[in-house]
């Protein structure tokens, strides 16, 4: 199986409360690679156009407004069918619904605050990557 690169956000709640190391391990553990990190504090503007497909929903100024409150962790996983993987170690959006063992259920704290953010697709994957990394702070 082919390589996958995937785009991944470690959220305000985890950096808040330290856990960026422990999530990181879940993702090693799982067998991703993390060939691109870097922590920033997103900007209204920024937040406002990564999640643009939401901008119409009921909860979209309060996902901006929690997205840009504290920093965040960027990042690019690595691994063989990497969306599909960070996806299931992410586990459900509402940790309530989440599997025990993922990032969401021993993590999150709410639906807003769930800790994690990783690419719904390949195609998204890229899209989301190329806001944040240039290639060559890709490294794998
Ligand atoms: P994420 O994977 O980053 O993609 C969109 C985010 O919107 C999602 O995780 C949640 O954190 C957030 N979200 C989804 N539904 C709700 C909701 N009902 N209330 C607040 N935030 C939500």
């Amino acid at each position: 199986m082919a390589i996958e690169h995937t785009f991944s956000i470690l959220k305000p709640d985890a950096t808040r409360r330290n856990l960026t190391g422990a999530v990181n391990a879940v993702i090693e553990e799982a067998g991703l690679r993390v060939v691109a990190q870097k922590r920033i504090h997103l900007t209204k503007a920024q937040a406002e156009f990564f999640y643009g497909i939401h901008r119409e929903r009921p909860f979209f100024g309060e996902l901006v407004g929690t997205m840009t409150a504290e920093p965040v962790v960027v990042q690019v996983l690595a691994g063989e069918n990497a969306v599909a993987k960070y996806r299931e170690i992410m586990g459900a959006t509402n940790p309530a619904n989440a599997d025990e063992g993922t990032i969401r259920k021993r993590f999150a704290l709410s639906v807003g605050e769930n800790t994690a953010h990783g690419s719904d697709s390949l195609d998204n994957a890229k899209l989301e990557i190329a806001q944040f990394f240039s290639g060559n702070e890709i490294v794998g």
